[in-house]
């Protein structure tokens, strides 16, 4: 808690608005592809989508494998809880929408499924994408099948299992346009799950990563991600932050307030 409000402040002092950015592809980035709003048919989607889970009552049980949670004291939650504080928010998911429209990536992996909102987020803007989605416990990966299914959000393969079991199969086996981590924030999974992406990229990857200053150790691991060698440009958004490992790009880190 006290981690995120000084990572805040230092966030709005360091940050940057798109006047003092250098970097074509950054500008073009922000202004054609952060700036300008997501369609209303795109929010309205999401909405019907989320505000159905948030009226779900059913209790679960849920396995968790991640840092824990700051919110939840038990394993057994109500749907509508967990869309409510687990999920992602609506800021965060049209900010994943915008980013998906801009870049277009095809082939996109999801580190962290919950109910099914970032994944449909990114189905409902882009209908041809190959997603997959990696979540922990069954009995949440099955109540997002259900609600894909309710809502016609088609072609979203879950995978059920731990991130350490099946991510480096998966990265082994197939290229990724781009990987969203939003599960287990913690420093040294993230980086483990960072290494063994990296397996999966191509020149014109991007990973997207949640929560980069949730904690002491989230900010130590962003720290690590955005000196990594083959990482050639970072930009923190503060809620996330997204890194770029194109050769032609000169190594910049940018903190940007949009
Ligand atoms: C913050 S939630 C994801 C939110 C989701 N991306 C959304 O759009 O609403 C994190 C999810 O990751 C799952 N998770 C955490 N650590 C995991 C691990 N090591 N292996 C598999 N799943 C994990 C949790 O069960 C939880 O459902």
């Amino acid at each position: 808690m006290w981690h995120s409000i000084f990572a805040y402040i230092k966030y709005l002092f360091l940050s940057k608005s798109k006047y003092s950015i250098h970097s074509p592809f950054v500008y073009d980035f922000v202004t054609k592809g952060l700036e300008p709003s997501i369609s209303v048919e795109y929010s309205q989607k999401l909405n019907a989508f989320r505000n159905d889970l948030l009226d779900d009552n059913t209790v679960i049980e849920v396995s968790d494998f991640g840092a824990g949670s700051k919110v939840f004291k038990s394993n057994q939650r109500k749907i509508c809880k967990i869309a409510k504080y687990a999920s992602i928010s609506k800021n965060k998911a049209n900010l994943l929408q915008k980013i998906i429209c801009y870049f277009k990536p095809i082939q996109i992996l999801e580190l962290g499924t919950s109910l099914g909102i970032g994944s449909a987020a990114m189905r409902i803007v882009a209908p041809h994408a190959k997603i997959s989605s990696i979540e922990g416990c069954p009995q949440t990966a099955s109540k997002a099948k259900e609600y894909f299914q309710k809502h016609q959000v088609k072609n979203i393969s879950i995978l059920t299992g731990k991130f350490s079991s099946l991510l480096p199969k998966l990265c082994q086996k197939n290229t990724f346009d781009l990987i969203y981590f939003d599960g287990n924030h913690q420093k040294k999974a993230t980086l483990e799950y960072f290494n063994t992406a990296l397996q999966s990229i191509h020149n014109d990857s991007l990973f997207i990563f949640d929560d980069i200053h949730w904690s002491t150790g989230m900010e130590e691991a962003w720290n690590s991600i955005k000196k990594h060698s083959k990482v050639t440009l970072s930009i923190d958004l503060f809620h996330i932050g997204i890194v770029f490992f194109r050769k032609e790009q000169v190594k910049q880190d940018f903190v940007i307030r949009i």
